[in-house]
């Protein structure tokens, strides 16, 4: 499906984005893993957070009945014009699922292959979670998520004791669980995915298992099981985790700050001042913010509370007065690895050349996105090019043109908001792909004075 973005209206206002991705494979996967009951309010209707429910379903029988009624209902958006338009797409912050949970003991062996869509995260923390259950399980997913590394969190779940094979380091993957002892183990990628896999085994293995981290990345799993009690413990990039397990608990997801990102730039960039509610403002997540203030994006944040370990608050930006080049150096990537798509969209405007140094491991996302941005960029009628691992901006704006998603979510929402500030109308192809993080991202967009129009 394509959307048509006409440039030359401000986004301003007051906006709440769809809950945390990554927070809420962490707290379903936690939920239907408790002894008791839990109560998870404003899950994200995103795919890839019904993809890790889904998978739940099948292995969590007592959970199942809830997960798959909320799996199942909050995907019927997608047909059609698909929920990433529908103005009249509910309000999931206050949708509220009671999981029930029968401890990690309680998981059954899946009457048929776990189905991960497109969602690298439900993969490698479910791997994580199935290494400790004493069945196989196979774990697949679509084209894009078979063609991403698994070795990364397979080799450690092997050598905590479980049978884990991959196709050729890809998934699908076997995953044969039980008996697990703890580790010590340096992960060799900056990789929250492979971090959470392992601290999510550590719970069900005999022993404290420690991690070293090569560079920080998003912390969402140590603080959910310190909420819910359990020892872990960090020190200079240091994690140590003792077997655990916990009970139900009732929390609240708050707005997904990578999601936050988009909203934001999309009103620097027509020079609206925006305030978002009820947001993450976890500082493993809050990178991007340094990055925006470089490039002449100040964004204010204020905490108001805490979910699970979580600060969440609002994030409030002023309208910008001009925009700057911008250098990102290797060692910020991984704390920006998701916002680097958006992140790129503004640079297109700054007046000069920015450059994002050491950008790899963008190659083995939702698509290879490092090449995807400098090919797109130029679609829209920008200057961008990839020099080896490296992405160079020329900046200097848009003159607006023909942008494909290629199928990846971020690409998908980044295309839409750099052409907001183009300087002729824009298309892009297959903006549905923003339902996998961002269901309503262009009705929401529009409700906030964009000038967008769905296509065919
Ligand atoms: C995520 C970790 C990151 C990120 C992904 C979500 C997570 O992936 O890109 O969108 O929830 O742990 P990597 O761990 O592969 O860097």
């Amino acid at each position: 499906m394509d959307v048509t973005i006409n440039p030359g209206t401000r986004v301003a206002g007051e906006a709440k984005v769809p809950g945390d991705k990554s927070i809420a494979h962490r707290w379903l996967i936690l939920a239907s893993t408790a002894r008791g009951g839990s109560e998870l309010r404003g899950l994200p209707a995103s795919l890839d957070v019904r993809s890790t429910a889904r998978c739940l379903a099948q292995v969590a029988p007592k959970a199942r009945p809830a997960l798959e009624v909320w799996a199942g209902n909050a995907s019927s958006a997608v047909e059609g014009r698909g929920s990433t338009w529908n103005p009249s797409e509910p309000d999931h912050h206050d949708v509220m699922l009671e999981v029930e949970g029968e401890g990690r003991e309680g998981l059954v062996l899946p009457d048929g292959e776990l189905d991960c869509g497109n969602s690298g995260t439900s993969m490698r923390l479910l791997a994580g979670v199935l290494a400790g259950a004493p069945f196989t399980s196979i774990l697949t997913g679509d084209e894009s998520l078979s063609g991403r590394p698994m070795e990364r969190v397979a080799e450690p779940l092997r050598l905590m004791g479980a049978g884990v094979t991959t196709t050729e380091g890809r998934a699908p993957m076997r995953v044969h669980g039980g008996g697990l002892r703890g580790i010590d183990y340096e992960i060799p990628v900056a990789s929250a995915q492979v971090k959470g896999a392992i601290l999510l085994a550590a719970m069900s293995a005999d022993g404290a298992t420690t991690v070293h981290e090569p560079a920080p990345v998003r912390d969402h799993t140590e603080r959910a099981l310190r909420g819910l009690g359990c020892t872990v413990e960090t020190l200079d990039g240091t994690i140590v985790a003792r077997p655990c397990q916990h009970d139900g608990f009732a929390t609240s997801l708050p707005g997904d700050p990578s999601s936050a990102a988009f909203v934001l730039a999309a009103a620097a960039l027509t020079g609206g001042e925006i305030t978002i509610t009820d947001v993450g403002l976890n500082p493993s997540r809050l990178h991007f913010l340094e990055v925006f203030a470089r490039l002449g994006i100040e964004v204010r944040c204020e905490v108001d509370r805490e979910e699970l370990g979580e600060p969440v608050g609002s994030m409030h930006l002023a309208a910008i007065e001009g925009l700057r080049p911008v250098r990102v150096e290797p060692h910020e990537i991984p704390l920006i690895i998701d916002e680097i798509p958006i992140l790129a969209a503004v640079a297109a405007h700054a007046p000069g050349d920015s450059w994002f140094l050491d950008t790899g491991e963008l190659r083995i996302k939702e698509s290879d996105r490092l090449a995807a941005i400098a090919t797109q960029i130029r679609a829209l009628g920008g200057h961008a090019a990839e020099e080896g691992d490296d992405l160079v901006l020329a900046g200097g704006g848009l003159t607006g043109g023909r942008g494909d998603a290629v199928g990846d979510h971020r690409m998908a929402m980044a295309l839409t908001v750099a052409a907001l500030a183009a300087s002729t109308p824009s298309t892009v192809r297959g903006m549905e792909a923003a339902d996998v993080s961002f269901p309503g991202f262009v009705a929401m967009l529009s409700r906030l004075g964009a000038d967008l129009e769905a296509g065919s």
